[in-house]
């Protein structure tokens, strides 16, 4: 071998203990999943689906026990024929068996989550499993407006739920918190009643597979990371483009507004898998400390630099995918004279040694031209126009991860074209994970139950690092908060966003990838 860097056999033995993620145990231990919110939209369309697919495939105990909280009164069976509705709907269903064996794991509880009253019959079903199957394991997913995750926690709480043997898990949905003070409250409280390592902060983004390959890819290959720098980078544009709208939204879409829905979350994660130094392991906590200083290294915004660098938008009607779409002032429950920004673009520094003079260029919006998410990260031009004029027009490397609905990874390069003369060709490496793998786009949620389930808390945000996202973004919101803009809406639906997105990067010499 040339060189081992590998030199001892302590070093390789400390990263194969660390770094080595076991294949799922597909013979786990039985588990007690309450799903409080379990008549919603999330568990309907998403939760029961995911878990009704792991089942079927026999990717988790036969001996769970799956309870659905809810206001509505429903007995167990008519409660097992919405999860059955809710499955065959996602289209997850291959034998009408699977789905009545599932449902036998599934019973319904009626219960206001307001009321200390409720939690004593959820504290019998938890305990009563729990005595009977001693390994089981206690999941309380809490796919409830935030409001709620408060009572519920206390309620729990009242009846000795949140610790004890089985060492419950709570999982918790976005958003969290509206701002950083609700963030800083939200989690003191949530700390008061379970330990962090309990604590499950979910944000789908990290469970899709793409989004776990930009890990994978940076530091599973050696021909890359030393170009991940400010010396290579010239700079890096994320993008999370959606055709959809609110999609009905409109009453938690009218308070929250792009920059909570996503950028806070979602884009800050992606922001950080790109920008984050290798992990000392894979240990959760190992990952999640590098992701947390990169929030941290983010330089603090001005009101003159927001009012410079972030631009914001509002749909109007237009047309998507050929189909006539209203504005976002006509959607229901949408103030007529809405200040909300359904589009964002920005410009960000990671003031830090790899990154410094980088820009990262962030954009996500509602009803844009078609949806794209992707990462592209644009290196430098050659530092020297050695191959003559022709040379003006190079066009610069880009590495382009495509996370959805494409899946895949395109390398741009030059090379020279036939004949006389030095005039260059851009050409593209291409890697297409549907023509590599015969997978399935797996459903982000299906990973992160698992993990959960499994007590691995790597794709699940800490404390901290909610905190430092929202010291990154609030500063927007407020600003945006004070200042009602006077062009709304001044985007088209089906277009690519308002024209002060494009100069934002025009006046970089620069230029976003189309969507
Ligand atoms: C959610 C947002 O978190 O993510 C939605 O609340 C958005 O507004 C959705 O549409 C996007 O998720 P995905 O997986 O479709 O990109």
């Amino acid at each position: 071998m040339a060189q081992d860097t590998r030199d001892s056999e302590s070093v390789e033995s400390r990263f194969l203990e660390s770094c080595e993620v076991p294949e799922y145990d597909f013979n786990m231990a039985p588990f007690v999943l309450v799903i409080f919110g379990g008549t919603g939209d999330l568990s309907r369309r998403m939760l029961l689906p995911t878990l009704f697919g792991l089942y079927a495939e026999g990717k988790f105990s036969r001996e769970c026990h799956i309870i659905g909280v809810g206001r509505h009164g429903l007995s167990d069976s008519a409660y097992r024929d919405m999860v059955g509705q809710s499955v065959r709907d996602a289209g997850e269903v291959k034998s009408s068996e699977d789905v009545a064996s599932f449902c036998s794991r599934v019973s319904y509880l009626q219960a206001d989550a307001g009321r200390a009253e409720s939690y004593k019959e959820v504290c019998r079903r938890v305990t009563e499993i729990s005595s009977r199957e001693e390994t089981a394991s206690v999941v309380y997913y809490l796919a409830v407006p935030p409001k709620l995750i408060e009572p519920i926690i206390e309620g729990l709480f009242g009846r000795g739920l949140c610790g004890g043997a089985a060492n419950p898990k709570v999982v918790i949905e976005k958003p969290f918190g509206s701002d950083k003070g609700s963030a800083v409250k939200l989690n003191s409280f949530i700390l008061k009643h379970f330990d962090e390592s309990q604590v499950y902060r979910i944000d789908h983004y990290l469970g899709k597979e793409t989004v776990q390959n930009i890990l994978f890819f940076r530091f599973g290959n050696s021909i890359f990371e030393p170009l991940w720098n400010r010396r290579y980078v010239d700079h890096v544009q994320i993008t999370v483009a959606e055709s959809i709208g609110i999609e009905g939204r409109g009453g938690f879409y009218d308070e929250a507004g792009v920059v909570r829905d996503i950028v806070q979350n979602h884009m800050m994660q992606l922001l950080a898998l790109v920008a984050m130094e290798p992990p000392a392991g894979f240990e959760a906590n190992l990952v999640r400390d590098e992701k947390t200083k990169v929030f941290r290294a983010i330089r603090a915004m001005s009101e003159a630099y927001i009012d410079k660098f972030m631009v914001r938008g509002q749909y109007a009607g237009g047309s998507v995918g050929g189909e006539r779409v209203c504005g976002y002032r006509e959607e229901a429950n949408v103030a007529k004279d809405s200040n909300t920004a359904t589009f964002f673009a920005g410009k960000f520094h990671v003031d830090n040694w790899r990154w410094a003079g980088v820009p990262f260029y962030l954009r996500t919006g509602k009803r844009l031209r078609r949806r794209s998410t992707e990462i592209c990260v644009a290196f430098k031009q050659p530092p020297l126009r050695l191959l003559g004029r022709s040379c003006d027009i190079i066009e610069a490397n880009r590495l382009v991860l495509s996370i959805q609905p494409k899946e895949a990874m395109s390398l741009q390069l030059n090379v020279k074209q036939p004949g006389v003369g030095n005039r260059p060709y851009a050409i593209t490496m291409d890697f297409d994970y549907g023509e590599s793998f015969d997978v399935r786009t797996r459903p982000a949620y299906e990973r992160l139950l698992l993990d959960c389930l499994k007590g691995d808390l790597t794709l699940f945000a800490r404390a901290d690092a909610t905190e430092a996202m929202w010291d990154v973004v609030g500063p927007i919101i407020s600003r945006w908060d004070e200042t009602a803009a006077k062009d709304f809406p001044n985007y088209a639906a089906g277009s690519e966003g308002p024209a002060a997105s494009n100069r934002l990067l025009e006046s970089d010499g620069r230029a976003w990838r189309p969507i």
